[in-house]
């Protein structure tokens, strides 16, 4: 199949061009699209055969659901069999925006697009070329990230196209995103609010807006093999470079903080790595950047912004994997507000190995 890639202006999108996307979308067919977080795979929600094209294209186990873009509040209705009060003042406080929910699904939300789940995850992005998209198509969107599953999630198109390019009718290029990391995802199907997976809508807004939210557990730490996460797609070794990724942090109270102990251990393991003949990335920050004097030295953004780390943090993890990088020590950062998502993303693609900055090579599970 040959895919078609058309530029879109990010502020003013052109209705023609989005026109024959939705088009596509109309008639069972798979259009990525920019949102603010990251690029999207989409396809008609409401049709089981154009979700299978989804898995298809991603490589994705079918039993991890997809969420369901919608461009305005009302169109959850159908979809849902009900919107309890916390829900609604979360979608007051981050709709359109960077917020996924969790509902019991409706009747019309077939299984094929919710991995055979009684629960449908639903989003409005703010994204104007999205929302636009969503709204010309008529339908729920069902659009998991446009990666080939197990890689970093797409943040530019380009990408996308490295994933996608063959197995998809159309890409809308608009550019790089904004957030850089995938939505916040709340549960709220129960009493209380819980947390699936941190993103930009943190967990302190998400308490500030309602007050009580709980945290899932495999957030934090490995999964074990015997335990069904609540949203399927944690328990996957997730956002994973082709490169081994190790993170280097201090214990405690400067756990996230990168002390010279930090930057002296990965100069350590680096010298040590290049000496036994692998190629060393070092995944950092402007602020150390000049500190590192081996191996492939890419910082993320600012410790000063948080927002430029999330912003490029899964193209830098595919640089290195253009480099052929072999093995990448990565900084540690704060676990609160933003570094949250942040520290999710890199403890996954990781699978959780952390060196303490000084006791030389030991690696145990984060969160032990
Ligand atoms: O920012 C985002 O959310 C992006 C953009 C494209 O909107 N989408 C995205 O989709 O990240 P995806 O499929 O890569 O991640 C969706 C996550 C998965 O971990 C999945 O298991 C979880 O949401 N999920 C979806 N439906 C669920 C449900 N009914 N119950 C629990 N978890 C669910
Ligand atoms: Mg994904």
């Amino acid at each position: 199949m040959d895919t078609k890639v058309i530029k879109i202006n990010r502020d003013r999108p052109e209705d023609r061009l989005l026109e024959e996307a939705a088009q596509i979308l109309r008639q069972g067919g798979l259009v990525a699209f920019p949102t603010e977080t990251v690029y999207g795979l989409g396809a008609n929600g409401l049709k089981e055969e154009a979700a299978r094209k989804i898995y298809a294209a991603k490589g994705r186990p079918s039993d991890n659901p997809l969420i369901l873009h919608i461009s305005r509040g009302e169109e959850i209705e159908p979809l849902v069999t009900g919107v309890p009060e916390t829900a609604r003042r979360l979608m007051d406080a981050f709709w359109p925006g960077p917020l996924t929910m969790i509902f019991p699904k409706s009747g019309i939300v077939p299984y094929g697009t919710t991995g055979g789940l009684e629960t449908v995850a639903v989003r409005m992005p703010s994204d104007k070329i999205a929302n636009r998209l969503i709204a010309l198509a008529g339908v729920p969107v069902a659009a998991p990230s446009a990666n080939t599953s197990g890689r970093p999630s797409p943040t530019a198109a380009e990408h996308v196209m490295q994933d996608m390019d063959g197995k998809i009718e159309m890409i809308l290029d608009g550019g790089p995103v904004g957030i850089g990391v995938e939505s916040t995802i709340v549960d709220v199907t129960g009493p209380v609010p819980v947390l699936l997976r941190p993103g930009a809508v943190t967990m302190e807004m998400l308490r500030d807006a309602v007050g009580r939210v709980e945290i899932d557990p495999a957030i934090t730490g490995p999964v074990a093999a015997d335990v069904k996460p609540k949203a399927p797609g944690m328990k996957y070794r997730h956002y994973a470079p082709k490169a081994s990724l190790i993170l280097v942090e201090e214990r405690a109270e400067a756990a996230g903080k990168v002390t010279p102990a930090v930057v002296c251990e990965i100069n350590r393991l680096a010298r040590q790595g290049a000496s036994e003949g692998r190629r060393v990335g070092i995944l950092c920050t402007d602020e150390t950047k000049d500190r590192y004097s081996c191996g492939v030295v890419r910082s993320a953004g600012t410790r000063e912004r948080e927002e430029t780390i999330a912003h490029s943090l899964f193209a830098v993890l595919r640089e290195f994997d253009d480099l052929d990088v072999d093995v990448i020590y990565s900084e540690s950062f704060a676990r609160d507000h933003l570094g949250q998502a942040i520290m999710n993303r890199l403890t996954k693609a990781a699978g959780y190995q952390v060196i303490y900055a000084g006791e030389k090579g030991e690696e145990r599970y984060a969160g032990e």
